[in-house]
């Protein structure tokens, strides 16, 4: 095997932001070469998948929260697998899989991010993870499910039959807020956009299948199909969860119980969050937000951050609960990745393989 120490050269392919912009005008593949000696708390990894989520795409448009020194390397999760460690490093061994624990940019010595083969980062910032989850499982482990879980667990007290309404229900996040609540005993009343008459049936039947209770699309919920279903519950949900904003905000809003709670991790719609005032002063509710970056960077290798890893790798690997469907794309075709990412409706989310033969 090629050792960093040996004279040896190993270039990475990776995706550099070159400024904020369209994606595929600001994005360039370019090669670098891996430095070849690590400092005594580095780790070089080979980076097997990683997924193009919204914020990826944001973060390249420049419409992000963060905006990273340019030219910067895209992407913000991944799963690699350790090559070397330097001296100094003792809780990780060469083979393990990884995820990346926090997208903290100012410790990537190769520049930031993670549309790259090749990736040198400090011991502190990687979270050993099962081999018995997929590959895709553990790319996508850091983001998605884990917002959806603590959503559930952090803003109220939610027990068996309760209900929540989340809208942006096809999201990854929302598929696995659905998994969750149905794991956990709790109710949800699931949003979705309307689309062709044979596309949402093959949706609602996939969200169904994944443990949805009540999907109705915001088409629907205008023609006042919301207002039935909260009549015919026995309790009104105790907590909305919202991707959209806009009119669909103001709806999860208005569909909550006296002191309801209604937590905000998306604006999809690009439209302000509404609260109706009457729902704002009458029933007294609660509005959040949740960041998932902040909670990571808040509770980076704490007792909290790692149960909920062993826990969800755990509902993973029992298919308690399972990773979205995903569409792969090899590091070289990330134009057309990221292209396909951007189409409305699509129905799997685009992740990278840093090798090609993992395509298969
Ligand atoms: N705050 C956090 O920490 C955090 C963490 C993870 C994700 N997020 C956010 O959560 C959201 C979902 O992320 P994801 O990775 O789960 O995304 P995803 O799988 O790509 O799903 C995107 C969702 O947004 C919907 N959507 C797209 N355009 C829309 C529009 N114009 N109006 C209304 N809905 C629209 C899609 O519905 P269709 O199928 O109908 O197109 C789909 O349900 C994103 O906003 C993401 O940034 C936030």
């Amino acid at each position: 095997m090629c050792q960093l120490s040996n004279v040896c050269k190993r270039s990475s392919y990776q995706v550099i932001i070159n400024d904020f912009g369209k994606p595929n005008e600001v994005l360039e593949g370019v090669y670098v070469e891996v430095p070849n000696k690590l400092s005594s708390n580095q780790i070089l990894l080979k980076v097997l998948m990683s997924p193009i989520n919204p914020s990826d795409i944001n973060m390249i448009e420049g419409t992000y929260h963060i905006k990273p020194s340019l030219p910067a390397v895209a992407g913000n999760e991944g799963v690699g697998e350790i090559l070397e460690v330097g001296g100094a490093v003792q809780d990780h061994q060469v083979g393990e899989r990884v995820i990346y624990s926090v997208a903290d940019r100012s410790q990537c010595q190769l520049g930031a991010g993670t549309w790259r083969q090749f990736s040198i980062v400090n011991e502190t910032n990687i979270i050993k993870v099962p081999s018995n989850i997929s590959l895709i499982g553990a790319a996508t482990l850091a983001v998605n499910p884990c917002t959806a879980y603590r959503m559930l667990k952090d803003f109220v007290k939610l027990k068996t039959d309760d209900v929540i309404i989340q809208n942006g229900s096809n999201s990854a996040v929302g598929q696995y807020i659905i998994q969750l609540c149905k794991y956990w005993g709790i109710k949800t009343i699931n949003i979705i956009r309307g689309r062709q008459e044979d596309e949402k049936e093959q949706l609602v039947g996939h969200l169904q299948n994944l443990g949805a209770d009540i999907i109705l699309t915001e088409e629907d919920r205008k023609k006042g199909a919301l207002k039935d279903i909260l009549k015919s519950l026995p309790e009104k949900p105790k907590l909305a969860l919202n991707c959209v904003g806009g009119d669909s905000s103001a709806h999860l809003v208005n569909s909550l119980r006296q002191k309801g709670v209604i937590v905000t991790y998306g604006g999809m719609s690009k439209r302000p969050v509404m609260i109706p005032t009457g729902a704002a002063i009458f029933k007294q509710i609660t509005a959040h937000g949740y960041w998932n970056t902040e909670w990571m960077k808040d509770y980076k290798n704490s007792p909290e951050r790692m149960e909920m890893i062993t826990e969800l790798c755990d509902y993973l690997d029992k298919g308690i609960i399972k990773t979205p469907k995903a569409e792969l794309f090899y590091i070289k075709d990330f134009k057309t990745a990221v292209s396909e990412s951007l189409k409305e409706f699509k129905t799997s989310k685009k992740v990278l393989v840093m090798d090609e033969t993992l395509k298969c």
